[in-house]
């Protein structure tokens, strides 16, 4: 299985690996959350240029960390979608001339592909069909995997992503950004029975009831913030004043909201796919009320949940340089035309591919 040097630069992480099949021979992760931390959230052309002063340095500190020589590379690996425009430009720019000063194959990936792949990193036997949860700052999707190459979108949130909803409500109750992180920890301290909140279920349009997998998480954003008004008001706060407000119960409520959405409806489908297997992905796979909620309710089932480490859950080039290997060991290679695109299907990955002459 072929060797694969791998760039993701689709948000705010500068990030680039070097991959045998499924086995990370090295992986550096450049974070811009500092920066943007200044801003509340990520600015796009700050991330773009913040990538091209870092991706010479990190491509430099991968080759190093591998001890490994390009004549052992037999591909580059790239995230081309979906992303910011910009950022994925930088990437793409990268791994295009490194294609062909060197010589080798250029592997254009899908990002969403790359998060379901961080799973065969962490479980390299792991093998087609199984239900992946991927829940980042950007998508909360059901993907039902078949095979490389092979996805269906069984669920999906509506609106907010898990990841966003959690930065959201972080940023009413004023903790700061990124939301997840520091809402798992102030939650540690709160009582989840406090508030109740809705599970953002999606009606059907038939009005016979919920659709089972999707999910909206807007709906339960707009829930908290009457919840901190409601109370502003009866203790006769000002708008943006959190100090006496009962901060670590509000968080508590809401990431049980968010859990217990997330695992009713990824064992349900993956009962009703007959799927053996749910792989997590994401910032959100994180979640310690997730994770136990998840294997609480896949106890005495014939289901098993798989947690990769986090570091392959996060934006990180190793499982984008693991779908590329997959790629290049079937033929499928990119153009050096690929271009960058903001979003594609993900039923749509093969079109990233023509066969090898
Ligand atoms: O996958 P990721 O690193 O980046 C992409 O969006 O692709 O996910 C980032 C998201 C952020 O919204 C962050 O708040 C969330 O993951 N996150 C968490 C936790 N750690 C990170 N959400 C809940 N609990 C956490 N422990
Ligand atoms: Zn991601």
């Amino acid at each position: 299985m072929p060797t694969v040097l791998a760039i993701e630069t689709s948000c705010d992480e500068t990030a680039v690996a070097i991959v045998k099949k499924r086995k990370v021979l090295s992986s550096i992760v450049s974070s811009q959350i500092e920066t943007h931390r200044l801003y509340g959230g990520v600015v796009p052309e700050v991330a773009s240029r913040q990538h091209l002063e870092t991706i010479g340095a990190v491509i430099e500190a991968a080759l190093a960390e591998a001890a490994i020589s390009w004549e052992a590379i037999e591909g580059i690996g790239v995230t081309c979608t979906p992303g910011l425009v910009g950022a994925l430009m930088v990437g793409l720019s990268a791994a295009k001339t490194l294609a062909i000063v060197h010589n080798k194959p250029l592997l254009g990936v899908h990002h969403l592909e790359g998060h379901i792949y961080a799973s065969y990193l962490a479980e390299p036997d792991l093998e087609p069909p199984f239900l992946c949860l991927l829940v980042s700052g950007g998508h909360t999707s059901l993907i039902h995997v078949r095979g490389c190459g092979d996805y269906e979108i069984v669920g999906q949130t509506r609106d907010d992503a898990a990841g966003e909803a959690f930065d959201k409500v972080a940023r009413l109750l004023d903790l700061g950004y990124p939301g997840g992180p520091v809402i798992d920890r102030v939650a540690r301290d709160g009582d989840a029975t406090a508030f109740k909140l809705p599970e953002g279920r999606v009606k059907l349009t038939d009005g016979t009831g919920f659709h089972p997998y999707d999910s909206s998480f807007s709906g339960l954003k707009t829930a908290v913030r009457r919840l901190v008004d409601g109370l502003r008001a009866d203790q006769g706060l000002a708008a943006n004043e959190t100090d006496s407000l009962p901060v670590a119960d509000i968080a508590a409520s809401f990431q049980e909201a968010v859990a217990r959405a997330l695992t009713k409806r990824a064992l349900r489908c993956a009962t009703d796919l007959g799927l053996k297997t749910i792989a997590l992905g994401g910032g959100v796979a994180a979640n310690s009320r997730l994770r136990s909620c998840l294997q609480a309710a896949a106890q005495g089932t014939d289901i098993q949940v798989l947690f990769p480490p986090m570091r392959f859950c996060t934006d990180n080039a190793a499982m984008i340089g693991c779908a590329a290997s997959e790629h290049l060991a079937r033929g499928q290679v990119s153009p050096l035309t690929l271009g960058v695109r903001s979003r594609l299907p993900l039923s749509q990955v093969r079109s990233l591919y023509e066969p090898q002459s």
